[in-house]
């Protein structure tokens, strides 16, 4: 028989729901801007950037008019950086075509930057009630638990069959509150990376998985993608007075598009090749010592990093470069995750 999850799963939802900012004024700007910080960061620690972002931006038109210095700043720390370009463009896609109103239309949301399928779904579904599925990885996981689904669920097969399942037992009136439910679910009960909490599962006696034993062994984890490990030797360098550092401009495309970090050269270099180097340049080297190495791991890549400040007789800095002192490291320039250690040395010794 087809598990009928509908009746107990909004009861629960009812009784549990986090009360949230973006649940408590949803409007389609808010909860947008919500999804897609929720997209790779958990709930508690987006909560201190959203209240931040939607403060400072308060709707479509201030997201579209906003400068990318300013934008990635509010963002700093949350990673995934290409989420709040793409968040901006589409604001000024929805400025001129819409008239600052996000559309009521699911392919219409479909078609703009950085909104797929789940967005598309959840800002249609909670928003503006339309009776349409939101699967993110929290579903995924119930259903498979709820179908006892070996299946790999990063499949774009296995995600669709999913999806139907999903859609099947949708009320097309609260179709909102029932994926938002299932996400709650699975963000509270249902959970990953461990035992999930079955004995206060409003499902569980529906749910094969655990009838079966395999509630903890499902869903199947997909082999993970080899990384590739690049080194880096991470220069901070200060100038004479030590109270500025050398901040260089990343391009405006690729990996940290448009950050800003410490001097970067490629490989590991020992401090006298980084002596070699400012001498090759005519810059004279005042003092330099390490500084502790740092690894960073991002989707597809490793990078580990070694560090050592510099203090120089800068010139001028070249276009593409600032000198920046404490308050405009604090305040302007986005260094992003990767560099967090250097970062942290930075904003103390400044
Ligand atoms: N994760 C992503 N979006 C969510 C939402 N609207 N409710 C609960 N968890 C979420």
């Amino acid at each position: 028989m087809e598990p009928d999850i509908t009746r107990p799963l909004l009861d629960w939802y009812a009784q549990n729901r986090r009360i949230l900012p973006f649940r408590t004024e949803s409007t389609p700007y808010r909860v947008w801007v919500s999804e897609i910080m929720l997209q790779q960061t958990r709930v508690n620690a987006v909560l201190p950037y959203y209240e931040r972002f939607v403060q400072e931006l308060p709707d479509i038109a201030a997201l579209a008019a906003c400068s990318e210095e300013r934008l990635h700043k509010l963002w700093e720390g949350l990673g995934y950086y290409s989420r709040v370009r793409n968040l901006q463009k589409a604001a000024q896609i929805v400025m001129q075509q819409y008239g600052g109103h996000l559309p009521a239309d699911y392919d219409a949301l479909l078609a703009l930057p950085g909104i797929g399928a789940y967005t598309a779904g959840a800002i249609g579904s909670i928003c503006f009630g339309l009776a349409v599925p939101a699967v993110d990885g929290n579903v995924l996981r119930v259903f498979s638990r709820l179908y006892c689904d070996a299946r790999d669920i990063t499949l774009a097969s296995v995600k669709k069959e999913m999806t139907a399942r999903v859609l099947r037992m949708q009320p097309p009136e609260r179709a909102g509150d029932y994926n938002q439910a299932l996400m709650e679910l699975g963000a509270l009960i249902c959970i990953p990376n461990g035992a999930p909490l079955c004995s206060q599962c409003p499902l569980c006696s529906q749910c094969r998985a655990r009838a079966a034993g395999l509630e903890q062994t499902l869903p199947a984890k997909p082999k993970p993608a080899p990384k590739t490990v690049e080194s880096y030797t991470v220069l901070c360098i200060l100038n004479e007075d030590k109270n500025r550092v050398l901040l260089q401009k990343r391009p405006a495309k690729g990996l940290l598009a448009g950050l800003w970090q410490p001097y970067l050269l490629e490989g590991t270099l020992s401090g006298e090749e980084v002596r070699t180097r400012f001498e090759a340049a005519g810059i004279p080297l005042h003092s330099i010592r390490p500084m502790p190495d740092a690894r960073h791991v991002f989707s597809h890549r490793i990078w580990e990093m070694t560090g050592f400040l510099c203090i120089a007789s800068l010139p001028v800095p070249p276009q593409g470069f600032v000198l920046a002192d404490a308050d405009e490291l604090r305040r302007v320039y986005t260094l992003p995750n990767a560099f967090r250690v250097f970062r942290r040395e930075l904003k103390m010794l400044l």
